[in-house]
């Protein structure tokens, strides 16, 4: 009995102690906390926003992109801080340097445009000696991106097995028309991914055939997609130490931006899309979404209206959303405030069979305002409209320079020109926008700093064709 009730104040004796041991631990938690990295993740930075370097300081990006969809995609990377080495053809470069050129003996503004912030080595890849000098560069890049069509960079030898036996870490992202199935060996440009993806087919007049728009949404969309992709990855990279592939198709791309038209593909099972200004005319509706000229993607109805001196001016057109919680204030603007109650007009369900004639009366007083006194007078009421402003009117605009979207670069050749600046704004993270490089501009500089050759390594290169065994073939030619 002694002993057992010994045992007993003993175990009541250290059920006493333990919260006191917890307590401590506890306590030493925080403590560590301090030193310690969370998750990984080091203590907040203490540089002021904006000093603290770029987003992807660190990250070398092997650029083998050309034409449009793989540049873009290598831009942002560049405007996000990454070190990208753009290789081009020997003598050639990028096709796109030479195309649509308007200043002779310059750069087209196809490839500057698409090319800034970037260095530039020209290597013919398929010379022996350009592919002991690519292989060294898989080794010192963290990401490989290229858009050739199917096949070209296996027939370089750069299978991906090869790339990630030299170097584990690397990502290698691609570009390519299609996905794995049918089409997947295809050359693909822009219209035809606009096509494939069902942007085409919903786009334009019901009376007229499909269309294609001006945003480059099949190449430029589709690099978006691969940076996302190829970020994703670097970041994954993080835990598991390995590289993966990435790969965007064009045609998955222009789809992902149409969504909503496969959305309102299914809804047409269910009946008439009521929103689309064929419901309210009394067109029957098919068996695919159509094409809905400038109805409005949501729920709220829209239309292109035209403004004071559509004339003569092109552009003078403004788009108009009737958005159900300022219909009142539209009534009262159009001098129309009997709609208010009318109710032929007075709801979103009643207004849909109207929608014409609400937007030809509408119409009627957009007309006699400019689109910008349009736009004004519409904001006092929150009034959802957009004046359709031209390019020449978006080169002008002082808060696009502002805010860095539009940027002048000075170039060696071509003089000042414009591009396009980092549409993405990080609050730590400033992009740093420089002009496009000259064909093989960086060769001898990433020779030397990022290959560490030496110089009489560099000479023994330049004397084995590798860096222009092509410019040398074309003189032939
Ligand atoms: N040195 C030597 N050869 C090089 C080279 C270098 N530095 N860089 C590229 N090449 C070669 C490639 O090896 C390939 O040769 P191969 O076909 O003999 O193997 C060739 O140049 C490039 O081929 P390809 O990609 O077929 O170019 P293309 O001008 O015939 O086709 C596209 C252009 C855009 C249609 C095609 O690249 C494509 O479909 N890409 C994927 C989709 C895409 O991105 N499209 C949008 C473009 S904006």
């Amino acid at each position: 009995m002694a002993s057992k009730s010994k045992t007993k104040r003993a175990k009541s004796k250290a059920a006493a102690k333990k919260p006191a041991r917890e307590v401590v631990r506890l306590k030493a938690k925080p403590r560590a906390a301090k030193t310690a990295p969370h998750n990984g993740v080091p203590r907040p930075s203490s540089k002021p926003w904006g000093r603290a370097g770029r987003a992807l300081d660190g990250v070398r990006i092997l650029d083998f992109t050309h034409v449009q969809s793989g540049p873009t995609c290598t831009q942002l990377l560049a405007y996000m801080g990454a070190d990208v080495i753009k290789v081009e053809r020997p003598g050639v470069g990028d096709i796109t340097r030479m195309q649509l050129r308007d200043v002779k003996g310059a750069d087209s503004l196809y490839f500057t445009m698409l090319n800034g912030s970037k260095r530039s080595i020209t290597i013919d890849s398929k010379h022996p000696k350009g592919r002991e000098i690519l292989d060294r560069l898989v080794k010192e890049c963290d990401v490989l991106v290229e858009n050739f069509a199917p096949g070209a960079l296996d027939r370089m030898g750069l299978t991906f097995e090869h790339i990630h036996k030299l170097n584990p870490r690397m990502i290698v992202a691609s570009v390519k028309g299609f996905g794995p199935g049918p089409y997947e060996d295809c050359k693909v440009y822009e219209n035809v991914a606009q096509c494939a993806g069902g942007s085409a087919s919903t786009t334009g007049f019901r009376d007229g055939p499909p269309l294609v728009t001006g945003a480059q949404i099949g190449d430029s969309g589709t690099g978006l997609h691969l940076a996302l992709g190829i970020v994703s990855a670097l970041y994954q990279r993080v835990r598991t130490g390995r590289g993966q592939k990435v790969l965007c198709a064009m045609q998955d791309g222009v789809l992902n931006l149409a969504r909503v038209k496969l959305r309102d593909q299914q809804r047409l099972k269910h009946g008439p899309l009521t929103e689309y200004s064929q419901y309210g005319e009394g067109i029957p509706f098919g068996s695919a979404t159509p094409r809905a000229g400038n109805d409005s993607g949501g729920g709220q109805p829209g239309w292109i209206l035209k403004c004071k001196g559509w004339e003569s001016d092109p552009d003078a057109y403004i788009y108009f959303i009737t958005q159900a919680p300022v219909w009142g204030a539209i009534c009262d603007l159009i001098g129309r405030p009997e709609w208010k109650a009318d109710p032929d007009y007075a709801t979103p369900p009643a207004r849909l069979p109207r929608l014409r004639q609400i937007f030809d009366t509408i119409e009627q007083w957009t007309m006699t305002k400019s689109k910008f006194e349009v736009m004004e007078i519409c904001n006092q009421h929150d009034i959802p409209v957009g004046p359709i402003l031209s390019m020449k009117e978006i080169a002008e605009e002082g808060s696009l320079r502002a805010t860095g979207t539009v940027v002048e670069v000075d170039h060696p050749t071509r003089g000042p020109y414009l591009t396009v600046g980092n549409p993405i704004k990080l609050s730590d993270s400033p992009s740093d926008v420089r002009r496009s490089p000259l064909l093989g501009e960086h060769t001898d500089e990433i020779l030397r700093e990022v290959l560490r050759y030496s110089a009489k390594e560099i000479a023994d290169i330049e004397a084995s064709g590798a860096l222009s065994a092509a410019e040398k073939k074309q003189e032939a030619a």
